[in-house]
């Protein structure tokens, strides 16, 4: 009886054992089958099979303009919205789809246009709004869209809401951050808080009228707007219509990180990362200042404003955001009705290059892609080093090629297409405030100067930027051999007919909504095929040398499954001896800053 008794409960607990295993299987179980799912979906998505035509901003090569720097129609040594006007022919040359222009407006040009003293006109210095209207008009009549720059965050401190809001004038009294702060034992005013500034230095600013201090999350000249007064909110709304009703197809959208800060005033944590001195921004972890959750229903309230255009004429607008976030966090913004911008390769791409890091780089965009995902991948902006000075000159046309043949929309900063190089400045030709703030011994560290040098467009003076007596930064001194005149012309290739030819490439339904499949990785090499599985449209391989030494690798198992393959396009590097040749995919060989794209067979 004993012992049927025992036997019953060693039952009942193994049963129960038994039965937290299975659930823990289960468990496991749809967890990876969810994996499984989000990963393959983003190999391969419905939109593969789905023959509706892609929205503009999928199928483009977009195509980042810094004004300042393209191309100065009147000879005052800054480009402007004319210069860009005449140019127009390059972007058709150079298969760009969309141009998204950095900022126009009316600015003191404290932070050169990001800081905005008036949202609904251009600047002086860039031209009239007649010229971006006439920009507009031009740019769509061939097939151009244009993406402005929206500024939201903060206005310039000379806009006349913030001269109202220093004044306490109704209703822009609530406009700006603004609060009393301590004092220190002599009554003098000191910061509410320990907030840091981006571009190093507190954040709050005292002004003297209203005896308070505002809070600036950039220069003390651009003051953060308050997102929290709806009045706020209708008008940066107004802005987007503003734009929209001009023409613009999409904008991008600056520093929305920084949009909201917690209302409580608590000091942030230290971040303590080593060597960073307390007024440096990295010297703080940012969580009360940035990434808010109150930012969603902002972004949702443009994309409501961008809607009412797309409804009258079908035509869809676009909006990106600055964003240098993980995947996992910055897919949040497809939710809100927008793209958030895959910085993974300005960022977190660093030297020395190889296959392997890269892959991993684009394939967790990828599998993290939500359903309603695309990826937007940037190589580099006017905020970050050019990708020669990073990597090394000789792989900036395998770069291009990487970007051009990703499944995703490429983003290219100007002069990429011709490998531009980095100038150098001495700290007295600095203009860039963020690199003046840090004094002649450390602004090399933080000036953007070096990458937003003048276009190089031809061997003339200046490159041609400027007619001119001296445009506002030097000229890279290679301009007399590196520019597109000289590259379009040469009988040889070159990075600029490369990536002409790429970006052509790109309107290839394979390159837009194809299916990217990794093939051979290692330290030196990265593979992979695109294809439309099921479609007897033609299949190519892609394949690098992002390493340093030679590499022969065996190329046709899976996923190529092809012997042989016939070579498309080439990095300048080895074009001459490849290309339209026949190839065998078994014992291939690539130097390094070597690329092709081979057409299987
Ligand atoms: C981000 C812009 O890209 C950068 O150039 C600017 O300095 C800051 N926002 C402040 O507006």
């Amino acid at each position: 009886m004993g012992s049927a008794i025992k036997i019953k409960r060693v039952d009942f607990r193994t049963k129960a054992v038994l039965f937290v295993v299975f659930l823990a299987i289960l468990f496991v179980l749809l967890h990876y089958l969810r994996w499984m799912h989000t990963a393959v979906q983003a190999q391969n998505p419905r939109k593969m099979s789905d023959k509706r035509p892609l929205e503009w901003w999928k199928t483009s090569v977009i195509y980042q303009v810094y004004p300042r720097s393209y191309m100065d129609s009147n000879a005052d040594g800054i480009g402007d919205i004319k210069g860009v006007t005449s140019k127009l022919e390059h972007f058709e040359y150079i298969g760009v789809g969309a141009v998204w222009l950095s900022p126009y407006y009316k600015s003191p040009m404290k932070d050169f246009g990001y800081d905005v003293s008036d949202f609904r006109d251009v600047d002086p210095m860039f031209g009239t709004l007649q010229d971006f209207d006439e920009l507009v008009n031009q740019a769509h009549k061939r097939g151009i869209k244009i993406i402005v720059d929206f500024v939201p965050n903060h206005s310039s401190d000379k806009h006349e809401w913030f001269q109202k809001s220093c004044r306490g004038e109704k209703p822009y009294d609530d406009y700006y951050i603004w609060r009393d702060g301590k004092r220190d034992k002599d009554g003098k005013p000191i910061p509410p808080n320990n907030w840091l500034s981006v571009f190093g230095g507190t954040a709050w600013r005292w002004h003297e009228g209203r005896k308070q201090f505002y809070y600036s999350a950039f220069l003390p000249e651009q003051p953060d707007l308050n997102f929290r007064n709806p009045e706020v909110v209708r008008e940066m709304n107004d802005v987007v219509r503003f734009w929209m009703q001009h023409g613009a197809d999409g904008m991008r959208v600056d520093a929305l990180e920084q949009l909201f800060e917690t209302e409580d005033l608590k000091d942030e944590p230290r971040s303590n990362l080593p060597g960073i001195p307390p007024f440096q921004h990295e010297y703080l972890k940012h969580s009360f200042t940035t990434k808010l959750p109150e930012i969603g229903d902002i972004v949702r309230g443009w994309r409501k404003v961008m809607d009412e255009f797309e409804s009258k004429d079908g035509s869809s607008r676009f909006m990106v955001i600055e964003t240098y976030e993980a995947p996992e966090d910055r897919n949040r913004f497809y939710g809100y009705g927008s793209n958030p911008f895959n910085m993974d390769l300005v960022d977190g791409l660093k030297a020395p290059l190889t296959g392997t890091h890269i892959r991993a780089l684009v394939e967790q965009e990828y599998i993290k892609l939500p359903e309603q995902g695309w990826p937007t991948f940037v190589m580099g902006n006017h905020d970050r080093k050019r990708v020669s000075s990073k990597f090394g000159a000789e792989y900036v046309d395998a770069l291009n090629m990487l970007l051009l043949t990703l499944r995703g929309t490429p983003c290219t900063y100007y002069g990429e297409e011709i490998g531009m190089q980095e100038i150098k400045v001495t700290f007295e030709q600095t203009q860039d405030p963020w690199g003046k703030n840090f004094g002649p011994d450390r602004y090399q560290e933080f000036s953007r100067d070096p990458w937003r040098s003048p276009m190089q467009w031809d061997s003339s003076k200046h490159a041609g930027f400027t007619k001119g007596s001296s445009p506002w930064l030097p000229v890279h001194p290679d301009y007399t051999m590196r520019n597109v005149k000289v590259q379009r012309e040469s009988p040889q290739q070159t990075t600029l007919q490369l990536y002409a030819a790429l970006a052509k490439l790109r309107q290839d339904p394979v390159f837009q909504r194809g299916e990217l499949l990794f093939s051979v990785t290692d330290d030196n090499i990265l593979s992979y095929v695109r294809q439309i599985p099921g479609s007897d449209v033609s299949r190519y391989f892609v394949v690098f040398n992002f390493g340093k030494t030679k590499s022969k690798n065996d190329y046709s198992g899976a996923p190529a499954s092809s012997a042989k393959g016939v070579v498309i396009q080439a990095t300048c590097s080895l074009i001459d001896r490849v290309k339209d040749k026949e190839v065998g995919l078994n014992d291939l060989e690539l130097a390094p800053g070597d690329g092709m794209v081979i057409k299987l067979l």
